[in-house]
């Protein structure tokens, strides 16, 4: 495979390093001039080494191949005898926020009978003055159940097993109403039904529960891992992506909502997540990525902050088994992580960083939107034209879009208005 040497940052000094990472206590890199020197994968070569010159060889050829490198190598494939006609149950439905949005808790059934593994999915969406009809609406899993994205007590309190923390009364693996709210800060509810915009979201523990359990609950104990999997059984990230995809399917049925404008959104771990259900879902209109970090936007290759040894060490479940073999050897990977951008062209996605994140490599996130342009030059769209980061708090770019927030590790109300925005100039509608 020929590789294209990255001169275009050479005003940064690459040094390579001397020997290769092999445990935990390696400790982490911050600093841009110990980057090593690397060389990506070329996006626009087949695995037989054709150059891919026009949308249709990338449609047909190239990006299917690019989908089947990160399936085989990296997130696990999805069963192939794996159901994707869930059942679903109204549970509740009722009018909220002043009567502004009407809210919606619907559970889906991964397996027949009333006691099989579900997710239970709340929906807000905007009626009266603020509603178009049908209204444009983002989806993203939450880390802590639904009733923690709202202070709306009508919002159910999850059953599913949950991490321990005993500062919101999560005890014995179990959410409490104590929670109710707490990841408010994150789910600007009100400001989305005042833009217009509906909002659909579920526990992403409903779908996988976040530990390394052997494939012995959520979806994973429907489908046990077989001795054939050739280590590309699916990780939870893949299967969280899944979810997402039959939570879009249930959205695709309500009349209230705009079925050609539903965006993926994520944070952190379900950055990465909402990437990889973008790139394996062109249902997606838009993919927004918020600090997804290491296995989400930031190269591979760099090096910078969390690496592969790193992530695959503390969350081995999230990947596939095969990804291991790319520990401290990332050179080796067919893939880095703006070919993941490049998989969800022509569609819009947004990739944003915060100045604090630097476990989740900012530059590295910035420059895989950069390196995704080749496939949106193929449809003639503009991404992100410029060769460094912008600013803090400036939001830049087209069709490929980035900012940089000032502050931590975290999705705020400034990172959800660029959204807004983003979504609101993409899907051309009035403000
Ligand atoms: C850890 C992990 C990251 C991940 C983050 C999160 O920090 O190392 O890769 O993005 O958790 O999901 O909160």
């Amino acid at each position: 495979m020929k590789n294209m040497k990255l001169t275009m940052w050479c005003s940064v000094a690459f040094i390579l390093l001397a020997s290769r990472t092999t445990g935990q206590d390696v400790k982490t890199n911050y600093d841009e001039s110990q980057v090593p020197t690397y060389s990506l994968p070329e996006l626009l070569i087949t695995n037989a080494g054709t150059t891919v010159v026009n949308r249709r060889q990338w449609e047909r050829k190239r990006r299917l191949e690019v989908l089947d490198l990160f399936a085989a190598h990296m997130f696990g494939r999805v069963p192939n005898h794996v159901d994707n006609e869930l059942r679903f149950e109204v549970l509740e439905r009722g009018l909220t926020l002043q009567g502004s949005a009407r809210r919606l808790q619907v559970r889906l059934f991964f397996a027949p009978g009333r006691n099989a593994p579900a997710l239970d999915l709340l929906i807000y969406a905007p009626v009266g003055a603020n509603r178009r009809n049908p209204c444009p609406m983002f989806l993203g899993l939450n880390f802590m159940g639904n009733h923690t994205v709202t202070t709306d007590p009508m919002v159910d309190v999850t059953k599913s097993w949950v991490r321990n923390r005993t500062e919101i009364g999560y005890q014995n693996n179990q959410a409490s109403a104590a929670a109710r709210g707490v990841s408010a800060e994150r789910w600007p509810i009100q400001l989305l039904i005042e833009s217009g915009f509906g909002i659909a979201t579920a526990y992403y523990g409903d779908i996988d529960p976040d530990f390394d359990d052997g494939f012995m609950n959520g979806v994973h104990a429907l489908y046990p891992k077989g001795d054939d999997s050739n280590g590309q059984h699916w990780g939870s990230i893949a299967t969280w992506s899944w979810g997402l995809s039959r939570i879009l399917d249930y959205l695709q049925t309500i009349d209230a909502v705009n079925p050609k404008q539903i965006g993926v959104i994520g944070h952190s771990r379900l950055g990465k997540t909402s990437l990889w259900a973008g790139a394996t879902d062109p249902r997606f209109a838009v993919v927004i990525s918020n600090d997804s970090g290491c296995g989400g936007a930031a190269l591979s290759r760099r090096q910078l902050g969390e690496t592969v040894q790193r992530i695959n060490t503390s969350f081995p479940h999230w990947f596939c088994d095969k990804f291991q073999d790319y520990n401290a050897n990332e050179n080796a990977l067919p893939v880095d992580q703006h070919m993941l951008i490049a998989l969800i062209a022509p569609r819009p996605v947004y990739i944003a960083s915060a100045s604090e994140d630097l476990w989740a490599d900012p530059t590295g996130e910035f420059l895989s939107g950069r390196l995704a342009q080749p496939v949106y030059d193929l449809y003639g769209l503009a991404g992100l034209d410029m060769e460094v980061k912008p600013e803090p708090n400036e939001s830049v770019g087209d069709h490929v879009a980035y900012h940089l927030r000032e502050g931590k590790h975290n999705l705020l109300e400034y990172d959800w208005r660029q959204y807004i925005k983003f979504a609101q100039r993409h899907y051309a509608l009035k403000k």
